[in-house]
Order: C-alpha cells, then structure tokens, then sequence
C-alpha cells in the first residue's frame, strides 16, 4: 500500500449557504474551500485525488480544473457511501484511500500523515475528537475495552449513545481493497434512509479489523461549514493561527484580530504590522519592516528597512531596502523600487523601475518608465504614456530633477542630471544636463481690468 487515492466529497448543495454558488467554492482565507482541501491532499506521497461532485458540479470543475483532480458525478445524494462509490472506479488495488470533505478546509498535512501512517493490513484510521456539545454528529460506540466498535448517527442514537461526546468527524483511512469489498454491504436501513459510509466501522470490526482513532491538533481541522456564520467563525480562527505563527517567527502586530492573510506571506524578523493589513498572494517580507494601517499588498516582494506608511496598495512589486511609500501610495504590477527610494503620497506607478536613492514624493503618475539613481520627480508630474492606441516609455537618467507639475509626453528620455523646469510639457528628448523650459513666458498686462457682470 505505497499510494494513497483521496476521495474528497463534495456533492452536497449548501442549502444554508443561501447561495448560487456551489457551498465548496466560497472562499476562506482568499481561496475556495475546495482548494485548502486538495492543498492538503497534494502533501500526500503517490496520491490521485478524485472530487465527488453533485451540485454546481460543473462550476466546481471549472474553479479547480489546473488542480488534477478526477471529477466523478454523484447524480442524487443518497448518502457518504454512495457517494464514496462513485469513486470506486478510479480507486487503484492495493493502495490506501484517504476520505475528505470539501466543506471541510482546514484538515492539515500532518494529521493527513497521521492517519495513512496507522493504516496497515488490519487497520483502519479514524479521525474523532471529544466536543461538549456533540449534537447532531455520529458518535464513536466503543466496546468496554476501549476499542471502537461501531458508528452511530444522532438520529438512529439512543439516549445513552447520545451521551457519547467522541464524535466521528468523517475523516478515514482504510486499505481500497476492504473498502471496495465493503461498500456494497452497507445498506440504507436508517432513519434517514441513506447509505451511510459510517457504517463502514461496524463492517471492518466484523471482518476482524482494528480501529485506531487519531485526534487532530486543532478543532479547527474538523471543522465543516453550513453556513456563513460558521464560515466567517472559521475565517478568524485560521486568521488567528497565522497571525500567531507569523508573531512566533518574530513580527509584532498591533492587533492579531485585525490581521489577514490570503496566501503565502514568509517574512525575516522584526517586523511591524499595524492593523487592518491584508497580505495576498504571495509575499515576502525581509526584516526590520514597517507597514502602517490599512495597507494591502498582494504578490510582492518587500526589502528590509522597508517603511509603507498607511493606506498603502502594493499588487506584484519588488520594493528595495529602506525605500519608504506613502501615505496613500498606489504601487501597480511591475514597479521595481530601489534601495532608499522614496515613493509619497497619491504616487501611482506601474511598470516602472526606479533607481536607487531616486524620489517621487508627491501626486505623480509614473507609468511604463525607467528612472536612473537619485532622480528626483516633482509633485504632479505626470508621463503620459498612453497615445489612446499605444503605450510608450519614459527614460529618465541619473541624477535628473524633473520640476513639479511637468508632463512628460512619451516617448521621451531626459538624459544623466538633465533638469525639467517646472510646469513643462515635454515633446522632444532632453540631453544630459541640459535645462528644459517648455512652457509659455509669463506676460504680465498692467492695468488689466477683470471682466464685469453683464445685465441680462
Ligand atoms: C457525516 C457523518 C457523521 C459525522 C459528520 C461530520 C455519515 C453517515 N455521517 O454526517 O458521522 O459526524 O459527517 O461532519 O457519513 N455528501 C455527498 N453525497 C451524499 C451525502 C453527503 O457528497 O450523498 C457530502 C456532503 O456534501 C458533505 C459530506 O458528504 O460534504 C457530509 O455529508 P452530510 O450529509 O453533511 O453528513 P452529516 O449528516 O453531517
Ligand atoms: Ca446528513
């Protein structure tokens, strides 16, 4: 039993999800369910993951079609057995097989691991967990030394039975040859006339199996998901667990509880996070970094020393050591901020490499551009970079001083320490240190009278 197949169920249609989106496809932290869970799948060693679908099956297919999934219908939802059949014909012989759900996101690697270690030829593995209130879960019959005998749903339970608080979660484990030849002897003779895949446990204890019963590290693991309130209750407590392993790897936050991650975030140490930032895709902070409220940064990479003031959005940029953003700088795909570059306030860039020491303090569009070292962009300068057909660039040199206000009309290079005179809309090229006046003389009419009102 070297390979694992991992049936992952997905059929069920999230009634209380209020919702045409299929239950599987709302998002946690950035990311459908489904998604978390054939995340987790993929950490298993010779896996093939196979989704059962039901409702929204096409939808479900489309979202995760890069994942390599086998997608297999399960027209009518007769029950977890039945739906774990219609995936029996792409099980392989003599491999494990893992049982998930879709609606259950946050199961991790390590008790994935877990459970496939405990499966052998006489062993089959249980994911349980003991809940204070266990309404409305199977619970866990054990026999009165100790081991698991059997499954009990709250609706065929006993008032004893119900007593139990080990209740079964759904995660299994067990060898495809026993599941493939038990599946079939499972009826529907139940309160709530369904295939139970439950039933499964009673089977094995009769073929002479054992039962071992694995316990996850964190509720949040087992988990499911019926409706938005659960959803967002299960959103935090993720949110929290990074929020904690990112304190722990040394970055303060100013508040853990205002802190969102929807992806992969690594960072060096010494870090400060204040609140409300929210971290997408993936993004690497290096050390000694500081970010102020509200920004959001998606895709990037961050240097060390690095200061983004508040308000801040930064989408697939390289910023270099030390460079300090905003207040209220907006950062587009394809920036490369030097080491100590200063990007200000209502400064929007986008595709646009700026040398080190080089600075656009204020209101400024800098768009399709490459800046030299230590340039120096006054406020309200613009290129303009758009011929309404055609994009065109902008090459500024070292050491260059473009006054403020100035429109610089692509494409145009201004050469090493060349200067713009403020207020100029340049056409033509500027060469190196040269000076660019481009703008009408200032008259001035003496004894101009201003325009009175007329009677009408
Ligand atoms: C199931 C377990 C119960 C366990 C609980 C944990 C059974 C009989 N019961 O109960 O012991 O405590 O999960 O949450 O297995 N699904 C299909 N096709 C179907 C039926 C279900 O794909 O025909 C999927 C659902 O979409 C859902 C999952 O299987 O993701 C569980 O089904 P659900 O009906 O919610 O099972 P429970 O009654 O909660
Ligand atoms: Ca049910």
């Amino acid at each position: 039993m070297t390979s694992t197949d991992i049936v992952i169920l997905a059929a069920g249609k999230g009634t209380r999800m209020q919702s045409a989106l299929p239950k599987v496809l709302h998002q946690l932290a950035g990311q459908p369910m489904l998604a978390h869970v054939l995340a987790a799948a993929d950490t298993v060693a010779n896996g093939k993951k196979i989704v059962v679908t039901g409702h929204g099956a096409e939808q479900l297919e489309q979202a995760t079609a890069t994942s390599g999934s086998i997608f297999v219908q399960q027209t009518e939802q007769l029950g977890t057995a039945h739906a774990v059949q219609m995936a029996v014909p792409h099980l392989r012989a003599d491999a494990k097989v893992l049982i998930l759900y879709g609606d259950v996101p946050l199961i991790s690697p390590d008790t994935i691991s877990k459970m496939l270690t405990a499966v052998s030829a006489k062993n089959i593995s249980l994911l349980t967990i003991n809940l204070d209130n266990p309404m409305g879960y199977g619970r866990i019959v054990r026999n009165q030394v100790g081991e698991i005998d059997s499954i009990i749903e709250q609706k065929d339970a006993n008032p004893e039975q119900l007593a139990i608080k080990e209740i079964n979660t759904g995660v299994l484990a067990l060898g495809t040859n026993q599941l493939i030849e038990w599946l079939p002897q499972i009826g529907n003779n139940n309160a709530q006339g369904e295939y139970y895949l439950t039933d499964l446990i009673a089977l094995a204890r009769a073929n002479g199996y054992n039962i071992t019963s694995i316990q996850p590290t964190s509720t949040t693991e087992v988990e499911g998901v019926n409706n938005r309130i659960q959803l967002s209750q299960l959103e935090r407590a993720h949110q929290l667990q990074l929020a904690e392993a990112l304190m722990l790897s040394g970055t303060t936050l100013a508040d853990p509880s205002r802190f969102d991650q929807r992806g992969k975030l690594s960072a060096g140490t010494d870090n400060f996070i204040d609140v409300n930032c929210i971290f997408e895709g993936q993004v690497h902070l290096g050390s000694g970094v500081r970010i102020g409220p509200n920004c959001h940064i998606v895709d990037s990479i961050i240097g060390d020393g690095v200061e983004i003031k508040s308000n801040t959005v930064i989408e697939s940029a390289d910023i270099g050591n030390f460079a300090t953003l905003g207040p209220f700088a907006r950062i587009r795909p394809g920036t490369k901020l030097g080491k100590n570059t200063k990007v200000g306030n209502f400064v929007e860039t986008k595709k646009t490499i700026v040398g080190d020491g080089s600075k656009i303090n204020h209101l400024s569009y800098v768009g399709d551009a490459e800046l030299g070292e230590n340039v120096n962009v006054g406020a309200g300068t613009i290129t303009c970079n758009y011929d309404g057909v055609n994009k065109h660039k902008t090459d500024i040199g070292d050491g260059a001083f473009i006054g403020s206000n100035s429109t610089l009309i692509a494409p145009v290079t201004i050469g090493e320490q060349g200067f713009v005179a403020a207020g100029s809309t340049l056409t033509q090229d500027v060469s190196a240190s040269a000076l660019a006046v481009s703008r009408s003389k200032q008259r001035n009419i003496e004894g101009w009278k201003r325009p009175t009102k007329k009677d009408s």
